[in-house]
């Protein structure tokens, strides 16, 4: 098996646990429609890298066979066993609201190759069951059976997450409005916007298994270094990738006049971005805006500033047991900037 393959086969296989416990955990019941706009996303698709990484570090840190016979039995440090698949679907429920209400900032229509909520039900049930999964997670973070000062730290660094997020998401909107944006500050909202909660999902499996402080602040370290790379390499996909492969519009980004580390790096070149492509912009319109980015240096540029975020990341990894969990993790890092979609 090449390396790719095997990351992608470790993903597959806690993809389908992840799978199964969402339908556990988040059956459609009354009101219908609620659950149903619920459940919609979660069921169309989507990679399943955040709750993977979860898992992933739980399973180093416990040393135990990977992937685990039973993420719902799962043995801490301190010899009890906790549900860490039920806090793995939490950090994947929350995954999917920001995606809903994403959208709709953005005012996408596709999302997972299929339409967005929004455009599938309406505005108010797209709205509503982004906040059902909001608060849904908070529930399944509970859930856990984990010690009552460890659920509380990782509920607090749930809500900590939760509200990075608005802020990311916020600065992401306010950009749009400036020309000005630097580097250091389209880093810092990357940080907020997507970072956080791959921070979250690498620092909570260490939280509610009881590793030290230490721990916690480098796994967490991990997950802002791949989350902000896997960001960057976000922002290149939407360029360069076909909607069908991607599953959401391509050209996203143009269109809407979002500031990202590929324009800002070109007007810094001298290249105007506000114009790169028109109101509608065919397929072979935004090919010609990514030909003239390219000309700048400026998607190598990106490309070279995602790698260097991989590579400290994985630094990061040194306080968890050499195990192959702990390979999987930093080859994962390494996948997260390479992946074709
Ligand atoms: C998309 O995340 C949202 C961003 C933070 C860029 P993913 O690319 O992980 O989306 P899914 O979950 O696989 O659909
Ligand atoms: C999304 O960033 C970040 C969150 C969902 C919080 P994007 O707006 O770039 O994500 P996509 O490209 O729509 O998935
Ligand atoms: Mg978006
Ligand atoms: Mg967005
Ligand atoms: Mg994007």
């Amino acid at each position: 098996m090449t390396t790719s393959e095997r990351v992608e086969s470790a993903i597959a296989d806690r993809r389908a646990i992840v799978n199964d416990a969402i339908t556990e955990q988040l059956p459609i019941q009354r009101p219908e429609r609620l659950y149903s706009a619920s459940r919609y996303l979660l069921d169309a698709g989507g990679k399943r890298l955040r709750p993977t990484i979860f898992l992933l570090i739980a399973e180093s840190i416990s040393e135990t066979a990977s992937p685990a016979d039973d993420y719902r039995a799962f043995p801490t440090l301190n010899g009890e066993r906790i549900d860490v698949l039920s806090a793995a679907v939490s950090i994947e429920v929350i995954q999917s609201f920001t995606l809903i209400h994403d959208d709709i900032m953005d005012d996408d229509n596709l999302r997972r190759g299929v339409p967005a909520v929004h455009r599938e039900y309406d505005l108010e049930t797209a709205i509503l069951a982004g906040d059902t999964l909001y608060s849904k997670a908070f529930e399944y973070m509970l859930d856990t059976g984990a010690p009552a000062d460890k659920s509380v730290q990782a509920l607090e660094e749930l809500a900590t997450t939760c509200t990075e997020i608005c802020e990311g998401q916020a600065l992401d909107v306010d950009f749009e409005c400036r020309t000005d944006v630097t580097t250091e500050e389209y880093l810092e909202m990357i940080e907020y916007k997507t970072a956080v909660l791959y921070a979250a999902a690498a620092a909570t499996p260490a939280i509610l298994l009881g590793s030290d402080e230490e721990t916690v602040d480098a796994l967490h370290g991990y997950g802002l270094d791949i989350g902000r790379a896997f960001q960057i390499q976000d922002d290149l996909l939407d360029l360069t990738t076909p909607s069908e492969e991607l599953g959401k519009r391509r050209g996203s980004d143009l269109i809407e006049g979002k500031r990202t580390v590929i324009t800002l790096h070109a007007r810094n070149q001298g290249l105007d971005v506000e114009d790169l492509v028109p109101e509608n912009p065919s397929d072979a319109e935004i090919e010609a805006a990514l030909e003239q980015l390219r000309a700048t240096g400026s998607i190598d540029f990106a490309r070279e500033l995602a790698e260097e975020l991989v590579e400290s990341g994985k630094r990061r990894l040194d306080v968890l047991p050499e195990n192959e969990p702990h390979d999987l993790l930093e080859e994962i890092a390494h996948y997260l900037v390479e992946r074709a979609y």
